[in-house]
C-alpha cells in the first residue's frame, strides 16, 4: 500500500481510445511518518498514473465520479475547446454528479508537461489528491533518462513523525487565505515522503517537475548537478542555467536537465528561502547513461505557436490591480455586490483579496475581445504576499517582469508575482468561450482572487 507511490505507472493513450479516468476514494498512505488516510485519486487502470500521449493526438478521456460530490476535470496549459475546460456554470462545462461520467476531448496542441486536475471545490479536492501529470510527447526532443516529479504538501496534525493524522479542517475558510495560503508540513514527492528517483549515472535526465500544492511555492535549487531549466508550463524556453533557488508556485511546471557531477551526491532543495534551503532530497543514480548535456540542451528552443504571437501593438491595454483590502481608502476597504464595505465586513466574510477593488470573484470580464486580437495586461501585485496568475485557455507571452526576469519573453499559462512586484503580458486571443483568470494559490483563488476574460 505505502510503497506503491502515485505516478509509479505510465499509461499510453491513443487518440484511437477512450482513457477511463475514475475519480475515487482510496487507502493510502504516505510513508511511515503518516497514518493511512482516505486520499482522492484518478485511477486509470493503475491509481495515480502519469499519462502520456503525443502531440497531433487527441485525447479523450472519459470521467467516471465514483465520488459522493460532484466533480470536474480541467486541463491546466491545453487548449481546449469551450465546455472541455472542467469549469462548470457560466462557464459551459457540465458539473458530474456523483455516479455519472462525462467525456472530455482534449486536443493536444503543444507538446509538454502539462496537467489535470478538479476544477470543483479545487482548494478541496486538490488537496485531497484529484490531480495527474499529462506528458505530451515532442519527437523533435532527444530521447533521454526521464522522471516525473510530483510535489505536493499535506495537512496533518499530531506530535510528529509516526502520529502524524491527515487534518482537512485546516482546509475549512481561515486566516491562511489571507496570507501565503494553506501549508501543509508533510512534503511528498509523487505521493511518498521518501520516494526513490534515480537520475542516469552519466549524461542527462529530464526532470518533469509539477507543484500541485494548493499554496506551497517551493524554492528548487539544487548541489553536485548541472541543472538548466528547458521549459517552464510545459513550454520550452530559451535554456538557462539554475544557479540558485527559483520561484515554483502552485499549478506551475518546471522542466529540468540535470546531469550529476563527478563527486557529491545529487541533491534537491525545496525550501522557502525564508526558513534556508530546507531539507535535501538526495537522488540515487541508474546505471544507465543517457544523452549528454551539452548535446541535449542543443535540442532546446522556445516554443511558441504561430497563431499564440502576440502583435506588436495591442488593440487594447488592461490593469489588473491586486491588493488587499484597502484600510485607508476614502470609498471604503473593497467592493462586494457593487456596494463598498469597510474592512472588518470583508474580512469576517473571507474577502481577503480585491481585484481592480472588487472582494467577491465578482468582477469581469476583465477584458473582450475576438480571436486574433492581441491583449496587453498589466499586472500589479499591490500586495506583500506572492501571487501565481493562471490564465485558462492559452499560453501568453511575459513582456515584462519586476520579480522574474528569466520569465521575460516565454510562454506560460502562469505569472510568478513576488511581494510588491508587477508583469505585463501579451496574449493574441486563440479560443473562443470565457475563461478564468485566477491565483493559483487556492486559498486567494476562494476568497477574491478570481475573474475571467471573454473571447468571441
Ligand atoms: Cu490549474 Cu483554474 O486551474
Ligand atoms: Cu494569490
Amino acid at each position: 500500500m505505502a510503497s506503491l507511490g502515485s505516478f509509479a505507472k505510465t499509461v499510453q493513450a491513443t487518440s484511437n481510445q477512450t482513457l477511463d479516468l475514475i475519480a475515487k476514494a482510496n487507502q493510502t498512505s504516505l510513508g511511515q511518518a503518516v497514518r493511512p488516510f482516505e486520499r482522492w485519486l484518478y485511477d486509470t487502470g493503475s491509481s495515480g498514473a502519469v499519462i502520456r500521449c503525443r502531440q497531433g493526438d487527441r485525447l479523450i478521456a472519459r470521467l467516471h465520479n465514483q465520488l459522493e460530490v460532484p466533480t470536474t476535470v480541467h486541463w491546466h496549459g491545453l487548449r481546449v475547446s469551450k465546455g472541455m475546460d472542467g469549469v462548470s456554470g457560466k462557464f459551459a462545462s457540465p458539473l458530474v454528479l456523483p455516479g455519472e461520467t462525462f467525456d472530455y476531448q482534449v486536443p493536444l496542441r503543444d507538446p509538454g508537461t502539462h496537467w489535470f486536475h478538479s476544477h470543483y471545490d479545487s482548494l478541496n479536492q486538490i488537496a485531497r489528491g484529484l490531480y495527474g501529470p499529462l506528458i505530451v510527447e515532442n519527437f523533435d526532443e532527444p530521447v533521454m533518462h526521464e522522471q516525473v516529479m510530483v510535489l505536493d504538501d499535506w495537512t496533518v496534525k499530531g506530535t510528529g513523525p509516526g502520529a502524524f493524522e491527515v487534518d482537512w479542517s485546516k482546509l475549512e475558510p481561515g486566516l491562511a487565505w489571507g496570507h501565503a495560503g494553506v501549508k501543509g508540513r508533510v512534503l511528498t514527492i509523487n505521493g511518498s515522503i521518501q520516494p526513490r528517483l534515480e537520475l542516469a549515472f552519466q549524461g542527462a535526465t529530464r526532470l518533469r517537475m509539477l507543484n500541485a500544492a494548493t499554496g506551497r511555492v517551493f524554492r528548487p535549487s539544487f548541489e553536485n548537478v548541472r541543472a538548466w531549466v528547458v521549459a517552464m508550463d510545459g513550454y520550452t524556453c530559451q535554456p538557462f542555467e539554475l544557479t540558485s533557488s527559483l520561484f515554483f508556485g502552485p499549478g506551475q511546471r518546471l522542466d529540468v536537465l540535470v546531469e550529476p557531477m563527478d563527486s557529491g551526491r545529487a541533491t534537491l532543495f525545496l525550501g522557502e528561502e525564508l526558513f534556508g534551503k530546507g531539507t535535501g532530497f538526495e537522488f540515487g543514480l541508474g546505471v544507465e547513461a543517457s544523452v549528454s548535456l551539452a548535446d541535449a540542451l542543443h535540442a532546446f528552443s522556445p516554443y511558441m505557436p504561430l497563431e499564440l504571437r502576440p502583435d506588436t501593438s495591442a488593440h487594447q491595454k488592461i490593469t489588473l490591480d491586486m491588493s488587499e483590502p484597502h484600510r485607508d481608502h476614502s470609498k471604503g476597504a473593497g467592493m462586494v455586490d457593487g456596494q463598498w464595505q469597510d474592512w472588518s465586513t470583508l474580512v469576517d466574510n473571507h474577502r481577503y483579496w480585491l481585484f481592480n477593488n472588487v472582494a467577491d470573484n465578482s468582477l469581469g470580464p476583465l477584458f473582450k475581445g475576438r480571436v486574433g486580437e492581441t491583449i496587453e495586461v498589466e499586472m500589479l501585485n499591490n500586495s506583500a504576499t506572492h501571487h501565481v496568475m493562471h490564465f485558462h485557455g492559452q499560453h501568453v507571452q511575459i513582456k515584462s517582469s519586476s520579480s522574474a526576469e528569466h520569465e521575460v519573453g516565454s510562454f506560460r499559462d502562469s505569472i510568478t508575482f513576488e511581494a510588491w512586484s508587477k508583469a505585463t503580458i501579451a496574449m493574441k486571443l486563440d479560443r473562443p468561450g470565457l475563461w478564468p483568470l485566477h491565483c493559483h494559490i487556492l486559498g486567494h483563488q476562494v476568497s477574491g482572487m478570481f475573474t475571467h476574460y471573454e473571447v468571441t
